[in-house]
């Protein structure tokens, strides 16, 4: 949802800036720009589409200088343009700014500075930024000064990022949108996200909201919202840079699945001991006083809040899941007894920080189940449980899908016993197969048929996804994850329902793709003979053991035969591989697909 960066140091900082824009593209690519401070002035570059039009655009120019901040863009005030594209400027080029988020009171704060003559040259939001620091400094201000004038006019969620002419600062400030500092040895980096300078240092500072940062190239001094000094800690990331590049992968999407058996070893390392979970986090009766459970999140996290809703439930407890936007709006009854958790991987995804903030209020205790340390998720809730996942670029969300459900098959066991009093239902055989999942995902990463396969999944007029339990929220998923990077039409139903209402739409155009647990076959069975009764092709997906399954189905992708609870994470990993191929074939911008960004910071 936009990716800022900025980069202040002893020598130049054009490259390094095209690079950091590169590692944040993820977060939007409807155009891209530079404001570098060059000695003479400030000097824009920004163009509409990927940053590789910046990146050729730029390797010509002769304009180079210490001090810059760069921006790409995930369009929501103004269509993706030139003129649209950031950093954005006052009346002159004295004052350049980058934003990301949203600034509600744009319209009023643009009527009044046009009525005191500042001319437009954008439809954005942003652009009220830097003419309001403009006047600032006509007014006598200092850059420091006119900066927070600026900000302290604002209202909405914002990153925001400013430069002015002939001062050797970088400031920022955040507001409900992320941002870090990378501290270097010969430079200082500020960004949306630590991938963006991770190849130049792992010293990282995240700011809190309302932080004010002025940004030099050997410190970082910080104030709070009424100007006083605070300190924030100087962190160490332990990502690697290797992590967050694609290698030889044609694409981070094929690189973060084939990726899944270490995120999946690093998520469960040291969790498991004998026959129960060991969360440091939260030992043996850490939810004594909790007797309800509420998932918020969106999309593929939702989809992973199903599952532990489904977990939970099974064993006994009262949980339920919400979309978090939803959540928001119409928040359900919570109180001190109710443990509301934001799954989210990003931990910045604004509809689910404010499902958690609604949740707040009613005096629910928070959890964030994140992958990002220093998101906001894991510093604003009560309580914060990692899914070790490792950084995820592309925009459509896989190993961290993984983690998370792994992450609350172990943090379901705490659960469960905390609340019910006893263990899950056949918990060590579970554990154990949650041990295994890292080798059975390299074994389907290995064997899989799922290119060939999806060859059946090309041109046609819809793609169902079915299955029951914990293979109904991997339905879902499986059709998020198609219809999202093949822009093809996908809808996953409970297998039950099909005969409810979708049959309708179910021809020999619509293949369906059945998900098996291996328990409970004889039903799932049904669904596919009557998907095949009206002429659908039908892929199953199960255990290898599922004979039956595999016998009936047209096509059969098998995994590894497992724990009926744990296995849809396996079948899962099939669907992913098969949108992957139906995309690739395609030729779809699987990455960065249309109209999507990874970190979605806007409600
Ligand atoms: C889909 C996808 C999105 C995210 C959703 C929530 O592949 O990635 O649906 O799952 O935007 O994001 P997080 O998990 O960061 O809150």
């Amino acid at each position: 949802m936009c990716g800022i960066t900025a980069r202040i140091g002893t020598d130049e900082s054009l490259e390094p800036l095209v690079s950091s824009l590169e590692n944040l593209e993820y977060r939007g690519y409807d155009s891209a720009g530079i404001a570098i401070q060059n000695g003479t002035g400030i000097e824009i570059n920004k163009f509409e589409g990927a940053v590789s039009k910046l990146a050729a655009e730029v390797s010509t120019t002769d304009h180079d200088g210490p001090l810059g901040i760069g921006h790409t863009r995930w369009s929501t005030h103004g269509p993706p343009s030139d003129d649209n594209a950031h950093p954005h400027t006052g009346c002159g080029d004295r004052v350049a700014t980058v934003h990301n988020g949203i600034i509600e009171n744009h319209d009023e704060l643009r009527t009044a500075l046009r009525d005191r003559g500042h001319e437009f040259s954008s439809d954005t939001d942003t652009e009220v930024v830097p003419h309001l620091i403009e006047e600032g400094l006509a007014n006598g201000r200092s850059p420091g000064d006119a900066f927070r004038a600026a900000i302290d006019r604002l209202e909405g969620s914002y990153a925001i990022a400013a430069i002015v002419e002939g001062e050797p600062t970088v400031y920022a400030t955040r507001n409900g949108s992320p941002l870090v500092i990378g501290i270097g040895e010969t430079a200082n980096y500020l960004a949306s996200d630590v991938p963006a300078f991770l190849q130049f240092t792992d010293r990282v500072v995240y700011l809190e909201d309302d932080d004010v940062v002025a940004l030099t190239d050997s410190t970082h001094r910080i104030t709070d919202a009424h100007g006083t000094a605070v300190s924030r800690p100087v962190e160490t990331v332990d990502w690697d840079q290797e992590d967050a590049e694609k290698g030889s992968y044609d694409h981070y999407m094929l690189k973060e699945i084939h990726e899944q058996p270490v995120a999946l070893r690093q998520t469960l390392h040291g969790r498991i001991g004998g026959d129960d979970v060991e969360l440091s986090e939260f030992p043996p009766g850490s939810f004594g006083e909790i007797s309800t459970v509420q998932f918020v999140a969106c999309g593929t996290s939702y989809h992973a809040g199903r599952y532990g809703e489904w977990l939970l439930s099974k064993d006994g407890v009262d949980a339920t899941t919400h979309i978090a936007s939803e959540y928001a709006g119409s928040p359900p009854p919570a109180d001190e007894h109710t443990l509301t958790i934001g799954v989210t991987q990003s931990g910045e995804t604004a509809d689910t920080l404010e499902a958690l903030e609604r949740a707040r209020e009613r005096g629910a205790r928070t959890l964030a189940l994140t992958n990002v340390v220093g998101s906001t998720a894991a510093r604003t809730c009560d309580d914060a449980l990692f899914i070790r996942a490792g950084p995820e670029i592309g925009v459509a969300a896989t190993k961290t899908f993984s983690s998370q459900v792994a992450t609350l098959v172990l943090l379901a066991e705490r659960l469960v016993r905390d609340l019910t009093g006893s263990p899950t239902d056949d918990h060590t055989a579970r554990l154990d197969a949650l041990a295994s999942l890292p080798e059975h995902v390299e074994t389907i990463t290995t064997e899989t048929r799922a290119a060939e396969v999806s060859r059946r999944c090309l041109g046609d007029n819809g793609h169902f996804f079915i299955g029951r339990e914990s293979a109904y929220p991997v339905a879902l998923e499986g059709a998020l994850k198609f219809k999202e990077i093949t822009y093809g039409h996908a809808e996953g139903f409970a297998a039950g329902e099909l005969k409810h209402g979708p049959l309708a739409l179910v021809t020999e155009d619509t293949p369906v793709i059945a998900v098996g647990t291996g328990r409970d076959q004889s039903r799932l069975q049904s669904n596919i003979s009557e998907s095949q009764t009206r002429g659908a092709p039908v892929i199953a997906i199960a255990p290898e053991t599922a004979t039956d399954l595999a016998e009936t189905a047209d096509v059969f992708l098998p995994v590894p035969a497992t724990h009926p609870d744990v296995v849809a994470i396996l079948a899962n990993v099939q669907l992913q591989l098969i949108a992957y191929h139906a995309a690739s074939a395609m030729e779809r911008s699987i990455d960065k697909p249309r109209n999507l960004a990874k970190s979605v910071t806007v409600e």
